[in-house]
Parts: structure tokens; C-alpha cells; sequence
């Protein structure tokens, strides 16, 4: 299999560290001395040849900027065969051998499409929500937990001087890991979120009754958006118990910013090693990291896997709440 000119694109819902990876897609490449594009608007700009050379200059000074200089988008016209079938024409016709695909599992599903049509294609887990089954980290979940930490610590000072109980909305989908880490860093009074079975009463009200009784008076609810709203959660507990919750959605703030040096260094060494993998000759991977250190598994096999809570992060929960 050989490597003549490598695409890169940015799909999904756009992460902190994209842009990081971008560069070290392109530099790789180019220290190989192959071409690379960026494509822009996820597959979008696949279906369309929406394409763009990157050199060096092009990806100068990016490494420190959010968002995704090519930028994103959630193809559903990807999602058909027509659609895929014209994303490997556009291929044929620019010369297209490679892809590194960056962004989450429903850009990988694209990627395993095209895969099967004979394009060489590397992806690259980049979500806040952290929710990539094969994978312990995926780019972008440093930031948005710095991001959300910084925003509940300034909400806890004035949670504090109020004596009030505050319920906040961390973003995730369906999935908790997110708001799990988040609520541990904060010192959260309970944290709700969607793997973990909810006990309104047990999981909340006792936690907000035993803080009390502990002394305190402010109390900090963290939820996952798929755990549910926090405005309902914040009815349900004034419902329950002499309290009037305020309610704070962190929505998108989470999804921009800096990236944190964590995420940038990750970003460069995935982008690096998809680019080594194509020059393998390999094809159809996910570059991931398990147990600390840097590995590729099968898209099929990656997408089949399943992620749980770890169960330290629930133990330590429990033990930091429930006294
Ligand atoms: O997958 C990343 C994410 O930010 C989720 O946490 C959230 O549910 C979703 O994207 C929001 O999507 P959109 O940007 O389309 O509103």
C-alpha cells in the first residue's frame, strides 16, 4: 500500500486539541515528504471536494487555538451509501489515498464506510464527552474538565456567600465521564449521571441532609446531561427539602478554549502516530491510548467495545460524599 497524499478532517462536535492534531497530521506528512489536504466540514466536504493543501504556514500557530481550523459538521448524507459511494468518487478524482479522520464514534462509523471501499483510513478520538469505548482518552476532555472545574469553583463562591445549593448541567450525550470527573474535582455534594442508577432520595436529598447536618451550607449538584435536566433537578430537591436551587447549564463554554498542555501533547502524539500507521501500511484503526500508553485496534472491533464509569471513580465518590 503506499502513501501518495493524505486528507484530514475534523467531524462531530468539535473538541479543544483538534487543531493541535491537525498540525502534527500535516507536519508528520510533510516530514515524510507526502502531500496532505485538509477537508473541510467533516465528510461533508468529502461528498463535495471541499479541499484544501495544507503546508507548514497553514498550520503555524494553531496548536494553542481552539475550535478546528478546518471546521466540523454531522453528515448525514454521509450516513448513506450514496453518500459514501460519492465521498470515494471525490477521492479517486483528487488523488485521495488516506484519510486521518479525527472526532468521535460517529465519525469513525464514516471512516469504517470508507474504509471498505479501499481508501486507507487512521481515526483519532477527539470528544469532550470522553465516551470512545476503546479508548482511556479522547482529545478534548482536559480542556472541557478545566473549563467546567474553573466555572463551578467561581459558582461555589457564590453559592457559599449565599448559604445556597446550586445544580449544574455538565454536557456529555448519553454518557457520565465528563461530569463524573468534573464533579470529583469540585468537591461536588452529589454528582448524578446517566450509567449509575438514580435514587432521587438516597442519591441526593440524604447527601444534601447529611452535608447539612455536617455543617454545611451550600451544596454543589453536578448532572450529566443524560442523567437529566438540572432544572427538573433542581424542582425536584425544592420540592423535597426547604431549599431554592439555582440552576446553571455550562453548555458550549465547554466545548472551547485553549487547549490544556495535556490535550495539545496528546493531539500531536495521536496525529503523529496515525500518519505512521498509514506508512505501516495499515488501515481501518483507531489510535487510542489503554492503561496509559499509546495502541491502534480495528474500527470494527473499537466501535464494538463498551466503556463503563470506573469503579474507583464511583467508590471515591461514595466515600467522598457519603459521610
Ligand atoms: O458530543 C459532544 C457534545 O458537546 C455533547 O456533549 C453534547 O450533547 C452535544 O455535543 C451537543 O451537540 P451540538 O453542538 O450539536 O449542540
Amino acid at each position: 500500500m503506499s502513501v501518495k497524499r493524505i486528507g484530514v478532517l475534523t467531524s462531530g462536535g468539535d473538541a479543544p486539541g483538534m487543531n493541535p492534531c491537525v498540525r502534527a497530521v500535516v507536519r508528520t506528512a510533510l516530514y515524510h515528504g507526502i502531500e496532505c489536504y485538509g477537508i473541510r466540514r467533516g465528510w461533508n466536504g468529502l461528498i463535495s471536494g471541499d479541499i484544501v493543501r495544507l503546508d507548514e504556514t497553514k498550520v503555524s500557530h494553531i496548536i494553542n487555538r481552539g475550535g478546528t481550523i478546518l471546521y466540523t459538521a454531522r453528515s448525514k448524507e454521509f450516513m448513506t451509501e450514496e453518500g459514501q459511494k460519492r465521498a470515494v468518487s471525490t477521492c479517486h478524482f483528487l488523488g485521495l489515498d488516506s484519510v486521518v479522520a479525527i472526532g468521535g464514534d460517529g465519525t469513525f462509523r464514516g471512516a469504517l464506510a470508507l474504509s471498505k471501499y479501499g481508501i486507507n483510513v487512521v481515526c483519532i478520538p477527539a470528544t469532550i464527552d470522553n465516551d470512545i469505548c476503546c479508548s482511556n482518552y479522547s482529545i478534548g476532555f482536559d480542556t472541557a474538565a478545566n473549563t467546567a472545574i474553573e466555572c463551578i469553583d467561581k459558582l461555589r463562591d457564590t453559592m457559599q456567600s449565599h448559604e445556597r445549593c446550586s445544580v449544574v448541567e455538565v454536557m456529555g450525550r448519553n454518557a457520565g465521564f465528563l461530569a463524573m470527573y468534573v464533579g470529583l474535582a469540585v468537591g461536588a455534594t452529589a454528582v448524578l449521571v446517566p450509567e449509575e442508577p438514580i435514587d432521587f432520595e438516597r442519591d441526593v436529598i440524604e447527601k444534601i441532609r447529611q452535608a447539612r447536618f455536617n455543617g454545611f451550607t451550600h451544596y454543589m449538584i453536578v448532572v450529566a446531561e443524560g442523567a437529566g435536566s438540572a432544572a427538573d433537578i433542581a424542582q425536584q430537591i425544592k420540592d423535597a427539602i426547604d431549599l431554592d436551587p439555582r440552576v446553571t447549564v455550562l453548555g458550549h463554554i465547554q466545548r472551547g478554549g485553549v487547549p490544556t498542555g495535556r490535550d495539545r501533547v496528546n493531539a500531536t502524539k495521536m496525529g503523529y502516530l496515525a500518519v505512521e500507521k498509514l506508512l505501516e501500511g495499515k488501515t481501518n484503526r483507531i489510535i487510542c491510548t489503554s492503561n496509559g500508553a499509546f495502541t491502534d485496534v480495528d474500527i470494527d472491533e473499537g466501535l464494538s467495545m463498551v466503556k463503563r464509569i470506573q469503579q474507583t471513580e464511583v467508590d471515591v465518590l461514595q466515600a467522598m460524599t457519603g459521610i
